[in-house]
This record gives C-alpha cells, structure tokens and sequence, in this order.
C-alpha cells in the first residue's frame, strides 16, 4: 500500500503505465471531493449532474462524502497527490438489490482508464453489501460514459431524456489490482453492514 498524506492508499495500476492510488471516501474527504469537482470542466459537471452545477454547497458535500458503505461507497482516486477522480455507489432505497452508479473523473486526465478502473473497483464492494446490480443513467450526448460502458459490457437503453443501462455486479470485468486488497481495506475504512438481502 501507498500513503497519500498520510492515509494509505491501493496502487491501481493504468493501461498506460501511470498508476493511481484509491481509498474510500470518508467524511473528512471534503476536499478530495471539491477539488475533483473544482478540476471538472462545466461540460463534465454537467454530464455528472445533469444540470449546469457551478459549485458543490456543504449539504451536496456532506452528502457527498458521508459513506456507510452498504447503502452509500465511493472510491476516490489520487494520482502524485492529486485529486484526479471519485466513483460512487448509491443503493436504491426501493430496489434494494440495485445501485445506481456516478463517477467523475478531472479533465485532465480522461482517457488514461481510470474511470474504467474504479468502476470495476467498486464491484466487490457492492457484491460484499448484498448489491446485485449497477444501473448507470447517461445523457445520450456523453460519448465517453457510453464508450466506458460499452468497454464493460453495459447495454444501453434509451429512457425518456437519458440512456439507462443495467449490469449484473459479477458480470463486471474484474478489478485491476487483487480485490481483496480492496476489500480489507473498506471494512478497516468505512465498516459496512455487509448484507445478503434474500
Ligand atoms: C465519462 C468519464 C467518467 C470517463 O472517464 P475516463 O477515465 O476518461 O474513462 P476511461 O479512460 O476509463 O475510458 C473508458 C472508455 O471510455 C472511452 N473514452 C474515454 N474518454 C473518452 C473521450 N474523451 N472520448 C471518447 N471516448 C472516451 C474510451 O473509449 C474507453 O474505452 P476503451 O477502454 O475501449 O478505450 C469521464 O469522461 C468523466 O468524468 N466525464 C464527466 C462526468 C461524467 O460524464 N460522468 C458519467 C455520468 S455519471
């Protein structure tokens, strides 16, 4: 494991060589989150949030950062001490076998697979709270989410204004780094109920 300021991160090794380091979002993390978003272009707010958003009020961070684990978990991701992404799950209170998933990563560095990889980072992690699925909603303009989720096997349909897709958490491609790895260090972190839901 890495230390970034002084909390230990997971190497997660990029396609290209680079490498990040991950660890889940705790409610101290207030600015990884703000300054993940402060380094998003409007057009990324706006494909994160669906609406122009110009800056995140303590509410949206607290909401943001406070993780249980089961119900709520983000990874967030850092690279040379630098902010560089969050992805998220949220579990549907009225379906509770599924979880609706959202990541934003900073522009600068789009494209080098770190989105991919925290997707598939946050796979055991559902499966370990009992969450079956992932629903992703994405806007019919954002060509890079859809080609992620396409790079994942993720089926899109249309819905209304958005593009929804669902897929099986164990169909997912496999993390890049030994899950658990990941897995120890969530329950150390952030203490989730683990829950089979029948
Ligand atoms: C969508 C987003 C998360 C992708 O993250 P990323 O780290 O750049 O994605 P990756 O590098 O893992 O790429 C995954 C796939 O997306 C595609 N992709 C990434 N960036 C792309 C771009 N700018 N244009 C076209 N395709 C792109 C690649 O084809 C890649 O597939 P491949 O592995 O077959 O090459 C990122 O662009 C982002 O944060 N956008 C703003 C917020 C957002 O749209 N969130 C999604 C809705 S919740």
């Amino acid at each position: 494991m890495n230390t970034d300021r002084e909390r230990p991160t997971i190497p997660v090794p990029l396609p290209d060589g680079m490498e990040m380091g991950i660890r889940p979002i705790v409610a101290t993390d207030a600015d990884l989150v703000s300054q993940t978003f402060s380094e998003m272009s409007d057009q990324s707010r706006y494909q994160r949030f669906f609406s122009p958003v110009d800056e995140l009020s303590s509410h949206d961070l607290k909401y943001l950062t406070e993780m249980d684990g089961s119900t709520r978990f983000a990874w967030g991701a850092r690279i040379n001490g630098r902010s560089v992404g969050v992805a998220r799950f949220v579990r549907f209170s009225d379906e509770p076998l599924v979880a609706d998933v959202a990541i934003g990563i900073v522009d600068d560095f789009h494209h080098h697979g770190i989105g991919n990889a925290l997707v598939r980072c946050l796979g055991p992690v559902a499966d370990l709270v009992g969450i079956e699925k992932f629903s992703f909603d994405v806007l019919p303009s954002n060509t890079p989410m859809l080609n992620l989720l396409r790079s994942i096997q993720v089926t899109m349909d249309h819905d209304g204004r958005i593009q929804r897709g669902r897929v099986k958490v164990n169909d997912l491609p496999p993390p890049p780094v030994d899950p658990d790895l990941l897995l120890t260090m969530v329950q150390e972190v952030v203490s989730p109920v683990v829950r089979k839901i029948p």
